[in-house]
């Protein structure tokens, strides 16, 4: 039997992964981190937490079958964090995370530098804070003696390969949500480099996501408990391996992750790129193929916050049953998910979560179904922009902890009018890893042949008839209420900030 791992480098902790060839999970192990604050909106984490984190997890699901059956690892992980090295391949300074928000003021200048349609055209987005770029231009504006000594960087998973085998490279995945990545030609921008005086040997090497990046270096295989000279896969950001996780290899699926926030991901057999770059537009991590992808920021973490703060933590299938007799479109209550600001489809931290519509008639269970509800509305905006770009969804196939509701899998499945299906496996990202693993050792021809041999369905909800046009009008409806909010949303943000200390 050969088997594989998967290491997914997340934002609480560093998660391995072992499956067979069958696509089985024979162990799982996770090692967590902590992630510093050390001002507000500011996030970093330690590289180093994350290689002691990851070689436990990896020795301890790599102890659970013969070392010589272990035939490929690959990596995932959290996407955008910037990782600095010196001259000695040292760490320069804490790396800065994808959810940190401290680029405000660097994202305006890159626009301004690049253009926004010059930009949008050569990395298929618009630039957001949380990216990786113009954390380079804050190191440079507010850190020159870090700035000074750099001399290559990384993203978060890279760094560990890095450890792992000594090479200093990346995947076309993962290297997309840098802003610094040519994404239709799948390379770095010399371009965009050169107008934001990044130098390009700073750029560690590209690599498509099946290919093998390197070798485990023989002095750790001993403590990892792995064969010598392991291959490493080059492995994917942590929304492209999860798309091979649930088999989103080809036209006409979607995936919808349905996690603290809400993925909607589609396969591309090419570039699609949205003008004003609302949609993320990124390489996948299935050789010459791309994906589009909406993210609501708070999706299962509405639900969460929700419960906790209204019904002191109550059990979500109690919680979510009492709404089962609610009509939907919860007799005209809505609820808008944008609890932290919102990315798809409207770029905006200071969108504010927001029930609107209440009348005497409304109870909690109304206020319960207006949250399931408002997730789906915000995800059904992400599935019109796709539509819009020419995307033709067949299939959703759904994951994620919000996922456990059936309730809510059929209020989504009316509101998109799609079969939505669950799948066997519910790992996500460090299955995804572990099967670009199995194809960079060759046990499969491709990626594609791998998913359609390993990923199986679960169970599939069709939309409810009746429901259909209901949540068309409802939907009508919710579509306006952000534009209409939208000037409040700043005049809150503004007079909040007056008054804090
Ligand atoms: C992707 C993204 C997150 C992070 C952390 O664009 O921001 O998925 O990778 O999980």
């Amino acid at each position: 039997m050969s088997y594989f791992i998967g290491l997914d480098v997340g934002t609480s902790g560093a998660k391995a992964l072992l499956i067979n060839e069958m696509g089985d999970v024979i162990s799982s192990a996770t090692n967590e981190y902590p992630m510093l604050t050390p001002k507000p909106n500011w996030t970093e984490q330690n590289p180093e937490d994350w290689w002691e984190a990851s070689k436990k997890s990896i020795r301890s699901v790599a102890s659970k079958v013969k070392k010589d059956e272990i035939e490929g690892i690959g990596l995932t992980g959290q996407m955008h964090g910037l990782v600095t090295l010196d001259d000695n391949l040292n760490v320069v300074r804490p790396c800065i995370m994808w959810n940190d928000q401290r680029t405000v003021k660097e994202c305006d200048e890159i626009t301004t530098k690049i253009g926004l349609e010059k930009l949008i055209k050569i990395t298929g987005n618009q630039v957001l804070t949380g990216f990786t770029a113009p954390k380079i231009l804050w190191i440079k504006n507010n850190e020159p003696d870090n700035y000074h000594k750099i001399k290559k960087i990384l993203l978060p998973k890279d760094y560990i390969r890095f450890r792992l085998t000594g090479e200093l490279a990346t995947d076309v995945s993962d290297a997309s949500g840098t802003s610094l990545l040519n994404v239709p030609e799948r390379k770095w921008s010399d371009e965009i480099l050169s107008g934001l005086e990044i130098p390009k040997e700073w750029m560690p090497q590209l690599y498509e996501s099946s290919e093998i990046s390197g070798r485990v270096k023989k002095g750790l295989c001993e403590e990892l408990n792995l064969p010598e000279y392991l291959i490493v896969a080059a492995g994917g950001g942590d929304q492209a391996a999860g798309g091979i996780g649930t088999g989103t290899v080809s036209e006409g699926i979607t995936s919808l992750v349905l996690g603290t926030s809400g993925v909607v991901f589609a396969h591309s057999d090419k570039p699609l790129i949205e003008a004003s770059g609302k949609v993320h537009s990124f390489c996948h991590s299935v050789p010459n193929a791309w994906h589009v992808m909406g993210v609501t920021l708070s999706a299962a973490g509405s639900l969460q916050w929700y419960r906790n703060t209204f019904h002191n933590g109550v059990d979500y299938s109690e919680l979510t049953k009492a709404a089962e007799n609610i009509q939907p479109g919860s007799e005209g209550l809505f609820f808008l998910p944008y609890l932290s600001g919102e990315r798809t489809p409207y770029p905006d931290p200071n969108a504010k979560g927001t029930f609107i519509g209440a009348t005497v008639r409304h109870n909690t269970s109304h206020f319960t179904r207006a949250v399931l509800e408002g997730v789906a509305y915000s995800l059904r905006d992400c599935f019109e922009l796709n539509e819009g770009l020419g995307v033709k969804t067949d299939q959703v196939r759904i994951s994620g902890g919000g996922a456990k509701s059936k309730m809510w899998i059929q209020i989504l499945s009316d509101l998109l009018n799609k079969e939505i299906v669950t799948l066997t496996s519910t790992e996500g990202a460090p299955y995804g890893a572990a099967i670009l693993a199995a194809v960079a050792s060759g046990k499969f021809k491709s990626v594609d042949e791998a998913c359609s041999s390993i990923i199986k369905i679960k169970s599939a909800t069709t939309p409810n008839k009746e429901n259909i046009n209901i949540y068309e009008d409802f939907y009508n409806i919710y579509k306006n209420l952000y534009g209409t909010l939208k000037s409040t949303f700043v005049n809150i943000s503004n007079t909040v900030e007056k008054y804090s200390n």
